[in-house]
């Protein structure tokens, strides 16, 4: 989800990552202060705020980010 049109304000687009971390751009302000609030964990990143600058990246959704009519995959 994108409750927040992108402009990090949300957490809605919250990713779990499993691996590629290192392939993320540089947190951005947004990540920075709900990480500090311990609204996101060192393995997760929001996805409106990342960018995939090289290799590859395997997330998960949490539940109570996922659409209901969408099948996820674990
Ligand atoms: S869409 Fe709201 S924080 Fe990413």
């Amino acid at each position: 989800m994108h409750a927040c049109g992108k402009k990090g304000r949300c957490t809605t687009c919250k990713m779990i990552v499993l691996q590629g971390m290192e392939n993320l751009s540089p947190e951005t302000g947004p990540e920075l202060a709900y990480r500090q609030q311990g609204r996101l964990r060192t393995d997760e990143r929001l996805s409106c705020q990342s960018v995939l600058l090289q290799g590859e990246l395997l997330i998960r959704v949490a539940k109570i980010n996922q659409f209901p009519h969408i099948a996820y995959t674990e």
